[in-house]
């Protein structure tokens, strides 16, 4: 059986092909909420150097992302996690580059920044067309993340003005969705209180149901201070456990420490603590993306009577829609369609296999 998180990842491919992205989409589908938002799926918040792009590549144990100063990302990014077999090769592809394989991960970089400077032209605006990039290791676990553009007071470099707002009002279009798992990221060597990530997700979430809160920087604090209390869940309470992070310093990424030896020396840091060796066994980014990772599962799992009755409702539309091209001009169109309407069926199929108990044998 495929692991649920890989089909729910097809979907949500076939959703962003068809438009639907969520309030912000145009999609065929006319469904409130539409399936795309049935989907539950982990959203990265923070403000801008919070420690997003870092924390996303440590989980990927690759680096990959665009940096810089500024507003980087500038359109959400859907990261597929997809564990491979012992002994393959780390690859990626992008959704909109079908059947193209990328193994220089600078070329990923590259094609990253390439596609969102396509859509958001040279005002350097956001755009809430999502990017999907899927990644096969034998090293990572089974895991979808959306990067979202940090969030930010000022607009910098001839970005317009509106750009603040903008961004937070599309942070907060993704993180309202009951099905939104937040990962809100807060640097340790500023107040919690000030937390751009904890003031966004204590709006939509107040009871920290949904939301993992992510420390990161813990190697920057003042000497003297630490932050056993919000690790420890007294400071700011949330349902999840809090974990803490320690990620390359800008010093390390100019030297070009690769991320086998931060992970080493990030588990050193939480092993050897005075602070922290006591939680050693649930810090690091090893660990959260292991938690993530069983969360989203879970998430998933509960939601399959919802999302194969959108799924059924998301069926009729298009055979509706499927009656109405009957002409030789929309081919393309209607193979398209008719692609995607297999898509559903088979998923269909597949959610009602782990609904009727998921026989042992299976991939998970
Ligand atoms: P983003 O803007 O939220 O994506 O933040 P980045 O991941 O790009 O990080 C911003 C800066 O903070 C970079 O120079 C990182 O090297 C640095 N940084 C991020 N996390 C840590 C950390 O845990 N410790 C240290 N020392 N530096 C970090
Ligand atoms: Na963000
Ligand atoms: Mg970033």
């Amino acid at each position: 059986m495929e692991s649920l998180i890989g089909l729910v990842n097809r979907l949500q491919n076939a959703c962003t092909l068809l438009g639907d992205y969520g309030s912000a989409g145009d999609s065929v589908f006319s469904s409130v909420p539409t399936l795309w938002e049935s989907l539950p799926s982990v959203v990265v918040v923070g403000g801008q150097s919070s420690g997003k792009s870092s924390v996303l590549e440590s989980i990927v144990g690759r680096d990959f992302l665009p940096r810089g100063s500024g507003i980087v990302t500038r359109r959400p990014l859907v990261l597929q996690l997809h564990k491979a077999e012992p002994r393959v090769e780390d690859y990626a592809e992008f959704l909109h580059l079908p059947k193209q394989r990328f193994t220089d991960f600078s070329m990923v970089r590259k094609e990253i920044q390439d596609e969102t400077d396509k859509m958001t032209g040279t005002n350097r605006r956001i755009s809430p067309v999502p990017i999907h990039l899927t990644i096969y290791s034998p090293n990572v676990v089974n895991l979808t993340l959306i990067d979202l553009p940090g969030l930010t007071k000022v607009a910098i470099e001839g970005q317009p003005e509106a750009i603040v707002r903008d961004i937070e009002s599309m942070v907060r279009s993704y993180i309202l969705k009951p099905n939104c798992i937040i990962l809100a990221i807060t640097p340790a060597n500023q107040d919690i209180a000030t937390s751009d990530a904890i003031k966004l997700s204590k709006e939509v979430d107040p009871l920290g149901e949904r939301t993992f809160g992510v420390l990161t920087k813990l190697d920057l604090m003042d000497k003297g201070t630490n932050a056993v209390d919000i690790l420890e869940g007294r400071a700011y309470q949330l349902r999840h456990p809090w974990v803490g992070i320690v990620n390359r310093s800008q010093a390390d990424i100019n030297s070009k420490v690769d991320m086998v030896a931060a992970r080493q020396r990030e588990h050193e840091f939480f092993a050897t603590s005075l602070d922290y060796s006591h939680l050693a066994g649930r810090m690091g980014s090893e660990y959260l993306a292991k938690l993530l990772s069983k969360h989203l599962e879970a998430e998933i799992k509960a939601r399959i009577p919802a999302i194969t009755s959108l799924i059924n409702h998301s069926i009729d539309e298009l055979e509706r829609e499927m009656s109405h091209i009957g002409n030789p001009i929309a081919v393309d169109a209607a193979a398209q369609l008719y692609t995607i309407l297999e898509l559903c069926r088979a998923f269909e199929r597949v959610f009602k296999e782990h609904l009727d108990g998921g026989r042992p044998g299976g991939d998970r």
